[in-house]
């Protein structure tokens, strides 16, 4: 949730600031700006809408500017207009701050500055921050201080980056609740939201922690505490991703990349974690503790439904009761951690908001936490007592995809683990688990052939209003995904429901022209689920069946009959959910939809 970036070193910096701005776009695009020191003045450069508005107005100036620093906005308080775009700056045009966040009081610090005369010029909660600089550089404090001093006076979640005209080279940046990153080059030293975008000058990165003040300069990078200021440091952690994969590598769009990127996916996660020839998964990871009496989940968007997912998987196979909460009402339902409980916390960035606090509080009433997430330098790994590493890289495109065959695998393994440690897995169903496990990742290629399939019923269907997603057990929450994938980059509205449902309410809307896409696998519920597709069929609905190849009957029944290999109905998620992917990719693309930044959405929600 907005994108920044700051740099100091030998290059030009308008075009890094471009370029960062362009690997940050995923965090939100509704204006960008940047502010460089020219010459000993500032100036700043800030326009509404996508990336190529800014990069039009900086195009064909001869910048010389070697320090400056770049935002890319998802608002948040006041409209999207030119003037709300980041960087603000104080009265006298000589400080500039791009923020990610909220700052909570900004309401009395605004006030309190206008009486004092400031004169404000957007409705942004950021520009308090611009204005309380410059009256702590009008009392003759340096920079460091100034921002400190500012940043006492803040409430609220922050990550913003300060530069001024009177302390040229420098950029001084400030943590508390947002994330940034700060890149150590050979001679350069880059800040940034998100890795992604520091990966062309650097693979040495340092997270910065709450409570950090850190200023680079052409001498190097240096920490300071918030509170006291005293000095101290901390030292990179080197990042393996390679520059390449944040790119789209002939891909149309990221989305569609990284739907395709998920086989290797599966075996980068199961990779080292078990053991073909037994079944047997062994977790690093809990070496080290009792398998839990009871399991309590909190996630946000796509990550819920993977735990959703897990819920079932942690009680079928493991027999462990796990309770999934949304990380945004977590906090609110006054929740009871019983002894023996382990909290997990799934978060693809590692960064969301929600997800972070509901985590805090799972540990500050008891349970030992474990972070499923993608991001081993995000919070979230910090947070937590120990970390599961998902293996799915940079994950760009909004609509996450193989962040959530990855998490689904997280579980997979932990279930199975939990049960042959619990003994309700035995030798014989360790094997068979093991069987399926080890065969996903070519099955999903397999399914990965379907595109034209799953292009042609986009191109019938795509400019229904509405679509029902139904699958019962294990792909409920599947039915979930799909209508969530739909939704967010095709903008239909699409519901997902439990197959036995339908009935209770949602039957009402069945008629020709909204399509049930129906989740049919073998297995003890297949003849329920198919009952239910019948009642639509009944309604006229167009139906949808994913079931598997030889299934005659789900044939016979569908007006499009996606075949699915065979597979047993636990590990059917995984397969199932891909050809509602590609459903939701080519809908949103035969739309003309902009697949990898649909409208008001964000990658990393790092707000509340
Ligand atoms: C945002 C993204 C979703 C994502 C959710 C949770 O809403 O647009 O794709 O599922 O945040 O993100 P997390 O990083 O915590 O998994």
């Amino acid at each position: 949730m907005c994108g920044i970036i700051g740099y100091v070193g030998p290059r030009k910096v308008v075009p890094v600031i471009i370029e960062g701005l362009r690997k940050l776009e995923y965090r939100g695009y509704d204006s960008a700006g940047m502010a460089i020191i020219e010459a000993g003045k500032l100036v700043v450069v800030k326009k509404r809408g996508k990336l190529r508005e800014l990069e039009e107005a900086v195009r064909g100036n001869a910048y010389e500017a070697t320090t400056g620093i770049g935002h890319t906005r998802w608002a948040t308080h006041g409209r999207v207009e030119d003037r709300n775009a980041h960087p603000h700056m104080d009265c006298k045009g000589e400080i500039a701050v791009i923020h990610n966040g909220i700052i909570e009081n900004y309401q009395t610090l605004r006030s309190d500055l206008i009486k004092k005369g400031h004169a404000f010029s957007s409705e942004t909660d950021t520009e308090v921050i611009a204005h309380l600089l410059e009256e702590q550089v009008d009392a003759g404090r340096d920079l460091l201080d100034a921002v400190r001093g500012t940043a006492h006076q803040l409430q609220g979640a922050y990550a913003f980056l300060v530069v001024a005209s009177r302390f040229p080279g420098r950029v001084i940046a400030v943590r508390n609740l947002s994330p940034l990153v700060l890149g150590v080059g050979d001679g350069e030293m880059i800040f940034s939201s998100d890795t992604p975008a520091l990966l062309d000058y650097t693979h040495r990165i340092v997270p910065l922690h709450d409570g950090d003040v850190v200023e680079i300069n052409d001498r190097g990078y240096f920490f300071y505490a918030l509170e006291d200021g005293h000095a101290f440091t901390r030292a990179p952690m080197i990042v393996q991703w390679s520059a390449a994969s944040a790119e789209k590598q002939g891909y149309k769009h990221f989305m569609l990349k990284e739907i395709y990127e998920q086989p290797v996916v599966i075996r980068d996660t199961l990779y080292g974690r078990f053991d073909v020839a037994t079944g047997r998964v062994d977790l690093k990871e809990f070496a080290d503790s009792p398998v839990p009496e009871r399991i309590s989940i909190v996630a946000a968007g796509t990550s819920y439904h993977a735990s959703r997912v897990g819920k079932y998987l942690l009680e079928q196979l493991a027999r462990i009761p796990t309770e999934v909460s949304f990380s945004s009402e977590y906090r609110y339902q006054q929740p009871i951690v019983q002894p023996g409980t382990l909290g997990i916390a799934v978060t693809q960035s590692g960064e969301t908001i929600d997800t972070l606090a509901a985590l805090r509080l799972q540990r500050q009433l008891g349970a030992r936490v474990v972070a499923i997430t993608n991001r081993p330098e995000s919070s979230a790994v910090r947070e937590s007592d120990v970390s599961f590493i998902t293996q799915a890289g940079i994950e760009i495109g909004v609509a996450a995809t193989k962040s959530f065959m990855a998490q689904l695998i997280a579980f997979y393994l932990m279930a199975i683990s939990f049960g042959q440690r619990k003994g309700t897995i035995d030798q014989e169903a360790s094997l068979r688990l093991g069987g399926e496990l080890a065969g996903l990742s070519q099955k999903c290629e397999q399914v990965l052939e379907y595109v034209g399939v799953m292009e042609a019923i986009a191109r019938k269907f795509y400019q229904v209003h509405d679509m029902i997603f139904v699958g019962r057990g294990v792909n409920y929450p599947i039915a979930l995904e799909g209508a969530l994938k739909m939704k967010e980059i095709s903008y239909i509205h699409a519901e997902g429901y439990a197959a036995g449902e339908l009935k209770h309410g949602p039957i009402a809307l069945l008629e020709q022209n909204v399509p049930v896409i129906g989740l049919l696998p073998r297995g003890p519920l297949y003849e329920k689920v198919y009952s239910n597709l019948q009642e639509s069929n009944a309604r006229e609905s167009p139906l949808v069946i994913l079931a598997e190849s030889t299934d005659a009957t789900a044939q016979g029944l569908a007006s499009d009959f996606i075949p699915m290999p065979i597979v047993g109905e636990l590990f059917s998620p995984v397969l199932y959910t891909v050809p509602l992917q590609l459903l939701a990719y080519y809908t949103a693309d035969r739309k003309g939809l902009d697949v990898d930044q649909p409208r008001n959405l964000a990658k990393s929600v790092t707000v509340e």
